[in-house]
Order: structure tokens, then sequence, then C-alpha cells
């Protein structure tokens, strides 16, 4: 008999910290030089002792691998790389035993052109899947249908000579657009999530979920007058058009729909829009959406405190009634944490990340100060960066095998990897960090800690204190709980006057002593302290 959830377990996701795994560089259990299901399973001790409570693994679908498992053949299988449906059983099996909850990464925007439903689409113009994809004629003079720009540079048009018309893709021509204006479409795909609830995932990662609507006049996006070349061709044009419909919000609330009637099911939209209208996927009171809209904003923030801190409020007023704030600091796409800052602010990043109001997303191996790793010409993977070289676009970087010890292989593969593995691996990685109470992984860990043992810090209200040079001071606040925590965002040692006295210092991101009356910050030094 189905039992009712009290609210804190249907929102298990706002006290919750989340971790990506980027399945092909965790573990490999086989030897193929490509992580795995198996592997991933493996390695569920680590993410227990490190203490987040669910994971998000990129695509583990069926995929001809042109986009690395974001070009899906097949939404309900998994692709042999990984494993089988039995492995993915066992995982969820193992994650769920150890209380970990796991999501997947629902790729709603666009399939792989080896989907079959894609085989019969381009089949001929009177297929009953035609329309499950955008279909256009020719511009008159036998260009593409408007002046749409791929996210990976080149036209978002791809001729398709035997039915004589364009098919559109946001990505790569290998990754078609579906046509969620099509209700069988629609319907087949709030299947694909059906399928995947029933076996007991906890939610999904949604890829692109601005992307999925696109303007049902195909008109023209405007050009962009910032535009430079060196931004990647994308930039050329503003996406107004071919992104953020009105008609995606009916979509993404469907999804919610069905995952409310499954209870305590968290989604997650992948969106990088601005603020105001990142917000409007949350949704409403009576259509709710996406429970967290990914807030990207700390990847690429000015790192001083004013502007930390406005962003902060800013996006804090911005939430609607109800609406519950998320942070990111790094993904499979993105520069990492430790290459941006460096490997000290990278420190108080992670202290900011844990300890701002709302669900954080650590990316892995930021745990143990992974930086971005140099990927030579000859051995780079990312169709991203094949396609427009030398921009700095491309992902391989970030995307590297996890070290897990100083054997060969770095105890990810027997085999060869994938992609190179990073050059600090003898000394940056788990086995290395597990004993040293100076190691990235301790501070993540100590963090972890803290969470749950502070309220206040999990699910308190955020209270500004202080911006001023290199300081950002903020206060979490539950009930009779206080907790104020203080940054160094700089490299000079500062001074910190506590609005009032009574504050002791609990965790320092540096070793060694924490100072008691006076507040004197090293440089590089993040401090949480109990008022
Ligand atoms: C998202 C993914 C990215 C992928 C793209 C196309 O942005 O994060 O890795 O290439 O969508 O699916």
């Amino acid at each position: 008999m189905a039992h009712a959830s009290s609210p804190a377990e249907t929102e298990w996701w706002k006290s919750a910290v989340l971790y990506q795994i980027y399945p092909r560089s965790f573990q490999d259990s086989n030897g193929d030089g490509i992580g795995d299901l198996a592997g991933i399973a493996a390695r569920l001790d680590h993410l227990v002792d490190l203490g987040v409570d669910a994971i998000w693994i990129s695509p583990i679908f069926p995929s001809p691998m042109a986009d690395f498992g974001y070009d899906v053949a097949d939404y309900t299988g998994i692709d042999p790389r990984f494993g089988t449906l039995a492995d993915f059983d066992a995982l969820l099996a193992a994650a769920h035993a150890r209380g970990l909850k796991l999501l997947l990464d629902f790729v709603p925007n666009h399939s792989s052109d080896q989907h079959p439903w894609f085989a019969e689409s381009r089949a001929s113009r009177d297929n009953p899947k035609r329309d499950w994809y955008i279909w256009r004629d020719a511009a008159p003079d036998g260009g593409p249908p408007n002046n749409w720009i791929s996210d990976f540079g080149g036209p978002a048009w791809e001729w398709d000579a035997a039915t004589g018309q364009y098919y559109s893709h946001a990505f790569l021509k290998e990754q078609p657009d579906l046509n969620w204006r099509n209700p069988d479409l629609r319907a087949a795909m709030m299947d694909v999530l059906r399928f995947w609830f029933d076996r007991g995932v906890d939610g999904f990662r949604i890829d692109v979920l601005w992307h999925m609507v696109k303007h049902a006049d195909f008109i023209d996006n405007p050009v962009n007058p910032d535009y430079r070349p060196e931004m990647g061709e994308m930039h050329a044009v503003l996406q107004t058009h071919s992104t953020d419909q009105p008609e995606v919000h009916a979509i993404a609330a469907e999804m919610r729909a069905i995952a409310d009637g499954y209870g305590a099911r968290l989604l997650i939209g992948e969106i990088y829009l601005p603020v105001p209208r990142l917000m409007d996927y949350y949704g409403t009171a009576d259509a709710p959406e996406v429970q967290l809209p990914f807030n990207f904003q700390l990847i690429d923030a000015p790192w001083d405190a004013r502007s930390l801190a406005r962003l902060i409020a800013e996006y804090e007023a911005a939430l609607p009634p109800g609406g519950w704030p998320n942070w990111v600091l790094g993904n499979h796409d993105r520069p990492r944490s430790a290459t941006k800052r460096g490997a000290a602010q990278a420190r108080v990043a992670a202290m900011l990340l844990l300890t701002l109001r709302g669900t954080p997303t650590i990316y892995y191996g930021d745990e143990i100060g992974m930086t971005d790793t140099d990927i030579p010409p000859d051995k780079v993977q990312d169709p991203r960066e094949l396609r427009e070289p030398g921009l700095g676009l491309g992902r391989d970087p970030v995307r590297t095998p996890m070290p897990w010890d100083a054997g060969d292989g770095a105890g990810f593969t027997t085999g060869v990897p994938w992609l190179p593995i990073s050059p600090d691996w003898r000394t940056r990685n788990v086995a290395a960090e597990d004993d040293d109470p100076a190691s990235m992984l301790a501070l993540h860990r100590a963090l972890l800690a803290l969470r749950r043992a502070y309220p206040a810090l999990a699910m308190g209200d955020y209270v500004s204190v202080a911006a001023e040079g290199d300081i950002l001071a903020y206060e979490r606040r539950l009930g009779g709980e206080r907790l104020l925590i203080v940054l160094n965002l700089g490299a000079m040692p500062q001074t910190f006057i506590a609005p009032e006295g009574g504050f002791r210092p609990i965790l320092s991101t540096l070793p060694g002593a924490l100072p008691d009356t006076v507040m004197l910050l090293h440089p590089d030094e993040g401090l949480i302290c109990t008022l």
C-alpha cells in the first residue's frame, strides 16, 4: 500500500548535496579504458565517505557517441560500453542501499541520427514519424531555411537529399532536433520518463531544457552586435527565436506532473539564461516545472566580494515564492574551478558553494582539486573542439579520468584510458588525499559533515554581512542557530571585524590552528564560525 511521504522526504533535494558523474571517466571495470556502471557501483563508498546525497550520471544510453552520449539512439536502453540494464538495476539498488539517490540525464531536445525514429522520419515525407523531427523546405536560394547557427558552429540545418528538405539540429548534424509540437513524439518522450521512474530512479537532469521548442515561424535570429569570432560561431546570432519559447513551459510542467506522480522525485533543468528568464522554469504554484533550474552563475562570476554579494542577492531576490536556490561551480562542459581560480582559491570557492543557501552540485574530481588537463591535438575527442579548434571551447580537458590512486592507470583503468590522465595524478588522487588532513578531499568531507551537523547550513536563511575588498561574509540562520562564513577571496592577509563578538571558528579552508579572538584571515582562507 502506498504511504504518504512527509514534506521532508518529498523535498529531500533541498538539504541534499548532488554529485555529477561523467560515466566515461569515473571508473572502468573491464579494461576498455572507458568508465562503466559496474565501475560506478564499485566506487559508491567514496561518495558515501565524501557525504553527498545524490548522484547525477551523464547519459548512459545506447549512442554512437558523436557527442559522447548526448546523442541518444535508444532512450530506454543502456549502451554496452557502460553495461546492461541489469548492471543499471544493480547500481541503483547499491546506491539506494547506501542511502544515495540516483538521477539520470534526460536528453529531450534531440536524439541521435541513428535513433530508429529518425530513420523512419527521414525515410519519406509521408512517413508517420516525419513530423517527430523538424523538417523545413530550403530557402528560395536553396540554402538553409533561416540563419540559425548550431551551438557547435555552422548552420543549424542539414540538407537531406533523399527527401529534399532540411532538418534542424541545435548541436551536431548527428543530433537532429525532436519536434515537441508533435503530440505523438511528446507522448513517446513522456513515456521515457515513466520507464525510468518505474525502475526507481530518483529524478533527472534535463539536457538543454530551454532549447526544446523553437519559434513556430522559424524567423531569423537577430545578429549579435557584440560577436567576436573567438567566442565561437554560435554567438554570431542571438538565440532569440531558436530557444526559450513560451510553449516550453507547458512541457516542463507535464514532466513535473509525471515526476510528482511518483512522489519525491527531482527534476533539474540545464538552462543557460539570464536570471529573470531562468526563474520562469520554476513554473507557477498551479503548474510547477523543474524544482532546480541550474544556476550556473558562479562558474564565470568575477571573483570579488562586491560582485559575488550582488550576484547572490539578486539571485535570492529573483526567486519565485517557494523557489529553492541551487549553485554550481563546474560541469562536464565548463572549465574546472581549480583551473579558473587556482588551487588556493578553489578551496575558498568550495566553501562558498557548500555554504550558500540552496542545493549545491559538485562535479566529479573537484573534491580532489582536479584541474583541466591539456589534451594534445592527436588525442582530442570532443566534437566541440574538432569543429572549432583552438578557441579553447573543447571540453575534453574537464572530462579526464578520475585519479583514484598512484598505480598505473590511476586506479581508473587497467587498459588505455579514452582521454589522458591528468599529469599530476601520482600525487593528486583519492588515495593520496584520503589520509591527508590538509587535502581538498578532507576539506570537502569536513564541509559536508558540517552541513549535516548544522541544519542552518543546509536549510537556513542567507543574510549578507559584509562585501568589501577581498572579504565576503554572510550568515546562515535557522531558528536560534547562526553560522558566520567569512571568505578571503584574495592573496593578502585580511582582518575581519565581526559585527558582534562571541563567534567561534569551527572550520578553516586551511590546515592549522583556528583563530580565536580577532579574526585574522590568511591569504586565500575561508572560515566558518558559530555565533
Ligand atoms: C548540453 C550538455 C552538453 C551537450 C549538449 C548537447 O549542454 O551538457 O554536454 O553537448 O547539451 O546535448
